[in-house]
């Protein structure tokens, strides 16, 4: 039995032993792919930019990879949603609903076009928004709904999309966290009007530091889309002159051309983050007694950004935060506390009826309203993130499962 002063955490030895590697996302391949960029540029005398070749592949093997459709590279997961609901042409001072848990990126696009974001509560024990919560902050004045499926986890999108169709709305996925995750064999971001993904390097794959991409299952949405990724630009459209004010959000080919390499590679990214957690799965951690595995909804591929983790408080002699930080100290690699990702409970979303869009006269709809959100909160309380990465195998999941069963049976409650 571990005792309490074995733990690293209490001046004992780390469980984990070594440095854990990094991903390994670059290789040869992605370094050829921009040299051979560079070699071009130089032989023909002409800088590469951007709208080129590499970009149309991209967005060509992109949207196969999606199951077919229309891809449009952009600069960044945030200008994706952005450039999303761009092309949707709200009218100022919309509500659109959101998800409680999603990166500031996800909901920022929302009120830079003048819209009203209204936040949706996450399902019980989720980070995920679902119907019941989504249609719960829909009012006459909602024009569109971004869901964000989190951490590699889908959101009940058949769900939000029935609750959509019911009240006529566009749906956007942000799918920023799960390139790859599918629901009944369907990849998100292919069940709204628009996907929108970040290609930053922290994500599945990457177009290098940043980037993001715009998938569309309809030409004449593509087409919207393009136009609002490039400051109106009147692409597929008779005028010669920019059809609608917008930003621009151009990928560029450097990016198109790590993109099209990293693409490659994201199946082999995904089987091996599930092949991880299996291994985790295997070795035990579902039966330690502060652990609990969320469950999945049945039909469901789970892409494990990270994994979702929740403390069975009532089990042990501490509470999450003491276990999680005695995880942290025997060298495990995780973020004991995701509410970082609770973007409507920080500064810049306070006040709000003194600031635009809500002091606005136009806006009608209540600038005062409270989104309070408990799902979310509890959902926070009990769960922590773990850091899981494609590049780790056998080696790394003992020594994981090691530090848990370590922690674990001092904490125990006996
Ligand atoms: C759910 C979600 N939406 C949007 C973004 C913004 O993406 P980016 O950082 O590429 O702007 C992120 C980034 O992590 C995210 O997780």
């Amino acid at each position: 039995m571990s005792k309490l002063s074995e733990l690293a955490v209490n001046g004992g030895d780390k469980a984990v032993g070594f440095a854990f590697k990094g991903r390994e996302q670059f290789g040869e391949e992605e370094k050829t792919a921009v040299m051979e960029l560079f070699d071009e540029s130089i032989r023909s005398g002409n800088a590469f930019g951007y709208n080129g070749p590499q970009e149309e592949a991209f967005g060509r093997e992109f949207a196969a990879f999606m199951g077919g459709g229309w891809a449009d590279g952009v600069n960044s997961g945030t200008n994706a949603v952005y450039v999303a609901l761009r092309a949707l042409e709200l009218p100022p001072f919309s509500e659109v609903v959101v998800s409680a848990v999603t990166d500031p990126g996800g909901i920022m696009p929302i009120v830079m076009l003048g819209c009203i974001p209204m936040v949706a509560d996450t399902m019980p024990g989720s980070y995920n928004i679902g119907p019941e919560q989504v249609e719960a902050v829909i009012t006459p004045r909602t024009r569109a709904i971004v869901v964000a499926h989190i951490g590699g986890e889908p959101a009940d999108i058949e769900g939000i999309m029935k609750v959509a169709a019911k009240y006529n709305l566009p749906v956007v996925e942000d799918c920023a966290q799960s390139h790859g995750a599918a629901v009944n064999g369907r990849k998100v971001g292919s069940f709204g009007t628009y996907g929108a993904f970040s290609l930053m390097f922290g994500k599945h794959f990457c177009t290098g530091g940043q980037g993001g991409a715009v998938f569309c299952g309809n030409e004449d949405d593509y087409w919207r889309e393009r136009r609002a990724a490039d400051r109106g630009k009147p692409f597929n459209l008779p005028g010669h002159t920019n059809s609608i004010p917008a930003i621009n959000c151009n990928l560029d080919e450097l990016g198109a051309v790590i993109g099209r390499v990293q693409l490659r590679k994201l199946p082999s990214i995904i089987a091996r983050k599930q092949k991880f957690v299996q291994m985790l799965k295997d070795r035990g951690i579902g039966e330690l007694a502060g652990i609990e595995i969320p469950e999945i909804r049945p039909g469901v591929e789970h892409v494990y950004w990270w994994w979702r983790l929740s403390v069975n408080a009532d089990k042990l002699t501490v509470g999450k935060e003491e276990y999680c930080a005695a995880l942290l100290a025997e060298g495990v690699l995780l973020n004991p506390n995701y509410s970082a990702a609770m973007p409507f409970t920080f500064e810049w979303f306070q006040d709000r009826p003194n600031k635009f869009p809500w002091n606005n006269p136009e806006y009608k709809g209540n600038p005062a309203i409270e989104f309070e959100c408990p799902n979310a909160k509890a959902a926070m309380t009990r769960h922590f993130n773990l850091v899981i990465h494609e590049s780790w195998s056998e080696k790394e999941a003992d020594a994981i499962i090691a530090a848990f069963k370590k922690v674990d049976e001092a904490y125990r409650d006996r």
